[in-house]
C-alpha cells in the first residue's frame, strides 16, 4: 500500500508533491531555461565592450553610451557618447564597457518586476514551483513574504522612473538608425531597433507601478461621470498590464536579439540589407 502524503488546504505537501494530473512543471522549467539563457547571453554581451555599434545601429544593451573607447572594435563614435572619450583615470582592472555603466537600471527594473518575481520564485527557488505543488526548497526555507533581503524588491517604483527615461532614448536611437554617414536611408536594423523600442514601451507602460502612478492611486477618475485624461491613460496602462507577462517575454527576447543583430553586423558575420 502506498504511503499517504500529508494534506494541507486540500493538496499534498512535501518536496514537489502534488495531486495535479497536468504537466504543471512545463511552465517553471521553460521559464528557468528562458531566463537562464537570457542572463548568460546578456552578461556575456555586457562585458564585451566591443561590436555594439554598426554604422548607425546601437545595441540597446549599450544605450545610452556615456563614454566610448575608440580603440575597441565596433565601438560608438565619439559624437554618440554623452561624456566623450573614455577617461584616462579609469582603473585598468575594470572593463571599459559602456553597458556596465547603464545596465543596472533596466536590469533592476526587470529583476524587481512583479511578474518576474513570480517567475523566478517558481522556477529558480521552487517555492513553490506551482499552485497546489509542494515546495522544492528544503524544509523551513520556503517563501515567507518579501522581508529581509527581499525588501530590495520595494525599489521597483524607483527603477520604473529610470526605465521611463530609457524609452525616449531608445526611440531616439531608432530614429538615428535611419541616418547613416550623413545620409537618410533605411535598413533591416532600423526596424529591429524600432520594434525593440516599441516592445520595451509596451512592457514599461503595463508596469503595475506605472499604472498606479498615473491613475491607480486616485479614488475617482470620472468626476461628474466624465472620463478624464487620467482615466484614459489609466485604461491604456490597464490594457498593457493585462498582457504584462506576454510583453515581458517578447521584449526580453527582442532586446537580446537586437544586441545580437547589431553585434553580428558589426563583426561582419551577417549583412544588413539597406539603402546606403
Ligand atoms: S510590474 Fe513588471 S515592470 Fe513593473
Amino acid at each position: 500500500m502506498s504511503k499517504q502524503l500529508p494534506v494541507v488546504g486540500g493538496h499534498p505537501t512535501g518536496f514537489g508533491a502534488t495531486s495535479r494530473p497536468d504537466n504543471w512543471w512545463v511552465g517553471p522549467a521553460a521559464t528557468f531555461l528562458g531566463l537562464l539563457t537570457f542572463l548568460a547571453y546578456a552578461h556575456w554581451a555586457a562585458f564585451q565592450g566591443e561590436h555594439y555599434y554598426a554604422h548607425s545601429y546601437l545595441s540597446p544593451f549599450y544605450s545610452p553610451v556615456l563614454w566610448t573607447d575608440l580603440a575597441a572594435a565596433g565601438s560608438a563614435p565619439v559624437e554618440h557618447a554623452w561624456l566623450g572619450i573614455w577617461p584616462e583615470w579609469w582603473p585598468s582592472f575594470l572593463p571599459k564597457s559602456p553597458a556596465l555603466l547603464i545596465l543596472v537600471f533596466p536590469a533592476g527594473f526587470r529583476f524587481t518586476c512583479y511578474y518576474y518575481r513570480k517567475a523566478y520564485y517558481r522556477s529558480f527557488a521552487g517555492s513553490p514551483p506551482g499552485c497546489s505543488v509542494g515546495p522544492m526548497a528544503p524544509s523551513g526555507k520556503t517563501y515567507h513574504g518579501e522581508g529581509r533581503l527581499l525588501l530590495f524588491q520595494n525599489l521597483h517604483r524607483y527603477f520604473m522612473y529610470a526605465a521611463l527615461l530609457y524609452i525616449p532614448i531608445l526611440f531616439y536611437d531608432a530614429f538615428l538608425a535611419f541616418y547613416n554617414g550623413g545620409n537618410w536611408g533605411v535598413g533591416v536594423g532600423c526596424f529591429v531597433l524600432l520594434l525593440n523600442a516599441s516592445l520595451l514601451s509596451c512592457y514599461t507602460l503595463g508596469c503595475h507601478s506605472f499604472r498606479h502612478l498615473i491613475g491607480g492611486r486616485s479614488d475617482c477618475m470620472t468626476p461628474c461621470g466624465k472620463a478624464t485624461t487620467q482615466f484614459k491613460l489609466w485604461k491604456m496602462s490597464t490594457w498593457f498590464n493585462g498582457r504584462h507577462m506576454a510583453f515581458a517575454w517578447v521584449s526580453l527576447f527582442w532586446v537580446g536579439f537586437t544586441d545580437l543583430y547589431v553585434r553580428l553586423v558589426s563583426m561582419g558575420v551577417i549583412h544588413d540589407y539597406n539603402t546606403w
